[in-house]
């Protein structure tokens, strides 16, 4: 089975990675696709987010495609024909707006099937917001971020 792991990745975290690597024990392949969202502001560009996805995951070959898309959820996967999304959930504080888009998500697409995650517990407390806050003010991230990604957090706020 395919599956497509939604998310704005700015930028990805090991949190992500754990999620991949758990759901690649599953299903066959996954899809990342990265939103392409203009009116929200991000520290990494479209194109450097799906890079450094790629540089991240390339040890899985085609089992991982990585790609970009805008506009609803529901009408890319029905392009990619596909009806089955994963997200992780790192607490009970994520299940409010996961269960609210899962049943948006539902009602537009009535196949639509989430796959639940539930975070390790070294990576449950990672968001992309906290990286970019404690990166931007100096403090090391190296432990909860990706190798590549850690080098493009330095690159951006150098000095440290
Ligand atoms: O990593 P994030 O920011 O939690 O990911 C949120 C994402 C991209 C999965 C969600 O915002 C999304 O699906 N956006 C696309 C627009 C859409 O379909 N909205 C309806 C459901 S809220």
């Amino acid at each position: 089975m395919r599956a497509i792991y939604p998310g704005s990745f700015d930028p990805f975290t090991n949190g992500h990675l754990d999620i991949v690597e758990r759901a690649l024990k599953v299903l066959d392949s996954v899809v990342i696709a990265v939103l392409n969202n203009s009116s929200k502001k991000s520290l990494l560009n479209l194109e450097q987010k799906i890079e450094l996805i790629h540089e991240v995951l390339q040890k899985y070959g085609n089992r991982v495609e990585v790609e970009s898309f805008s506009g609803l959820l529901v009408d890319f996967c029905q392009k990619k024909n596909t009806y089955v999304v994963i997200r992780g959930l790192r607490a009970v504080s994520d299940f409010d707006y996961e269960h609210a888009i899962f049943l948006m998500n539902r009602k537009m697409y009535p196949e639509f099937e989430t796959l639940f995650f539930m975070s390790s517990s070294e990576n449950s407390f990672i968001s992309s917001t906290i990286i970019k806050e404690v990166a931007s003010l100096g403090g090391k991230v190296i432990d909860q971020v990706p190798d590549a990604v850690n080098r493009k957090l330095l690159e951006i706020y150098p000095g440290k």
